[in-house]
């Protein structure tokens, strides 16, 4: 079972998976980051900025879960972009050790191969980040995904395409298909942690966590995971049904635990 934790606010998420990752560079400076995208993982962005001052972050690798297909990388919303001003420039990491999924349409079918062969080639990816979307999706891995899947190219859901449109200047300009690490791939990284704020996304935490494993709801595959930990605040977690567990769970957790 994965393991939640329920915090009062976004800032109390990041500052918790901060310090986590702050722990791991500081252990081992080539420590190899599952980058996300989206809103959800800014507040770990954020509190990353002060606890890597002074740490050095020369050697660690990013791998981001994805990328849309056939937008310019210069697209200020292109996730190259997204990664490069919110996480490369803002915390001193070299940009040439931070991959995403290379969306250019020119051998598009290679492309995810080269991203695994990339990851397999860095040791494997240590801890990954990942939001989730409110139809259940992890990465770009929309209802469906194979659970064995690997990084390639996908459709994206009209839902997600409307989830999306706030970054664009209208739905229709949100590309059509993206290029995403498979379910396959991120069950592959050492430490999975969700995080997920708000009512929205309420009823696609409960279903991943407490609902039956199912392709048709991609993240309840984090519970095939050794080691995935779930961050969320109340209104995020207010669909639980064990709610109250997890909370006395973490309460009592040993220390020796870590996250
Ligand atoms: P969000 O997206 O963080 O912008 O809510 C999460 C996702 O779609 O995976």
């Amino acid at each position: 079972m994965a393991e939640i934790v329920i915090v009062r606010d976004k800032a109390e998420a990041g500052a918790l998976v901060a310090d986590e990752i702050a722990g791991l560079i500081r252990a081992d400076p080539q420590t190899v980051l599952g980058l996300a995208t989206g809103s959800t993982p800014l507040p770990v962005y954020e509190a990353l900025r002060t606890r890597l001052k002074g740490v050095d972050v020369s050697r660690v690798r990013g791998f981001a879960l994805d990328e849309y297909v056939g937008i310019d990388p210069s697209h200020p919303e292109s996730y190259r972009s997204v990664i490069t001003r919110e996480v490369v420039e803002p915390l001193g990491l070299d940009p040439s050790r931070i991959r995403t999924p290379d969306g250019s349409p020119a051998g598009i079918e290679h492309h995810g191969d080269e991203y695994e062969q990339a990851i397999v080639e860095a040791g494997g990816i240590d801890l990954q980040l990942l939001g989730i979307g409110t139809d259940g999706h992890i990465g770009f891995n929309e209802p469906g995904s194979s659970f064995a899947s690997l990084t390639r190219v996908k459709t994206l859901t009209e839902q997600t395409r409307r989830d999306n449109a706030r970054f664009f200047d209208s739905v229709d300009d949100v590309p059509m298909h993206c290029i995403t690490q498979g379910l396959g791939t991120i069950l592959r990284a050492r430490h999975l942690v969700l995080l997920a704020f708000g009512e929205g996304k309420a009823a696609a935490v409960a279903a991943a966590v407490e609902g039956p494993v199912t392709a048709s709801l991609p993240g309840s595959a984090i519970q095939l995971h050794p080691h995935a930990t779930v961050v969320v605040d109340e209104a995020a977690a207010s669909r639980l049904d064990r709610a109250g567990y997890y909370r006395y769970a973490y309460a009592n957790k040993p220390d020796w635990q870590g996250l």
